[in-house]
């Protein structure tokens, strides 16, 4: 079996996985999170979203928590910017990284940022064109890459090879495939997989999958089969998504890492300082532990 050599992990929990959360959680404890996530070992880091506030009350403070962030060398610090509103202030904020989102469902892009897939791309124009001057990379999501909880299970592997492909000529040096609802299966992570890199390298993809459906580990490995080595996850698997009611956290960061442990491929990353931030957090927001190797690791300790 050929697998890649080394992995990065894109840590999205802070982001990803509060932004959906029921209850606002302190600025502290999001300060506190993205701490032990860096002490831990992880590199890449989404630490907010440059949204409207209306729109997810729970990324209201970003700036305030980058603000309040000991930047280390070699830590990646990203954040979500959907305009040049956005982009703007996450320059003033310091991150070294910020992310656009589409969407492969016109329906979805209207839920999720009030505007169609095109305009979508407008408006990311500018911001890549900010961040270029700035001298900072940006990463791309392409959402509902599977199923979108509006459209359904058809979307177009074809269609989202043909985004990516723009995404990587727009000047994005790496595009994210969502499933925003966890419903993709290793046969579709496959074709999808297979579509993107007809257009792009494998190097310029990486895979977002939320756990919705007991999926994602399956749907992991597949991409990795196909020569992708840059995996999201998320502490805890927290989270989910505002505009996709149902849809639950992403693959938890720790579940990928003792998968990852399996194979021999190093990142870096401490599993037990991990599972101890993943405790930290599920504590302090009182919600349930998603993770099963956090879990495990956590009942063999008592
Ligand atoms: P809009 O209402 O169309 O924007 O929202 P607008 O330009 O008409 O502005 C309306 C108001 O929002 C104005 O304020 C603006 O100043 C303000 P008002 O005059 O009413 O007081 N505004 C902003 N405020 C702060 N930061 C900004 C900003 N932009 C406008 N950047 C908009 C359009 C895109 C802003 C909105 O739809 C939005 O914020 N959407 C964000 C949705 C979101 O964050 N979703 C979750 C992240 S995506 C995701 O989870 C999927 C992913 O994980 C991958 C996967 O799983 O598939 C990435
Ligand atoms: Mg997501």
């Amino acid at each position: 079996m050929t697998l890649p050599k080394t992995v990065r992990i894109v840590e999205v929990g802070p982001r990803d996985g509060l932004q959906n959360q029921s209850k606002l959680v302190a600025t502290e404890v999001k300060v506190e999170l993205i701490q032990r996530l860096c002490d831990s070992g992880i590199k890449h880091i989404e630490v907010g979203a440059f949204v409207s506030p209306k729109w997810i009350p729970l990324m209201a403070d970003s700036a305030e928590i980058i603000s309040q962030l000991n930047f280390k060398d070699g830590i990646i610090y990203s954040a979500l910017t959907p305009n040049t509103k956005g982009m703007k202030a996450a320059l003033k904020s310091g991150v070294n990284e910020v992310a656009i989102f589409i969407a492969a469902s016109e329906a979805f892009s209207q839920k999720n940022t009030n505007c169609s897939i095109e305009e979508a791309i407008e408006r990311a124009v500018p911001v890549i064109k900010l961040a270029q001057e700035a001298g900072i990379q940006v990463r791309a999501y392409i959402s509902c890459v599977m199923s979108c909880p509006y459209e359904g299970d058809n979307i177009n592997p074809n269609a989202v090879s043909e985004l990516c492909a723009r995404l990587v000529d727009l000047g994005c040096y790496e595009v994210s495939l969502g499933d925003t609802i966890g419903r993709g299966t290793p046969f579709k992570t496959e074709r999808l997989i297979k579509a993107c890199l007809s257009k792009v390298d494998a190097q310029q993809i990486a895979v977002h999958f939320h756990n919705t459906y007991g999926q994602a580990l399956a749907n992991i490995l597949t991409a990795m089969r196909l020569g992708i080595s840059t995996i999201d996850s998320s502490v805890a698997g927290l989270g989910g998504c505002p505009y996709a009611k149902g849809a639950t956290g992403n693959v938890a960061t720790e579940d990928v890492l003792y998968m990852l442990q399996g194979f021999g491929i190093e990142t870096g990353t401490d599993m037990d300082k991990l599972v101890d931030t993943a405790i930290y957090i599920t504590d302090k927001i009182n919600i349930p532990m998603a993770s099963n190797t956090a879990r495990a690791i956590a009942n063999k300790r008592t």
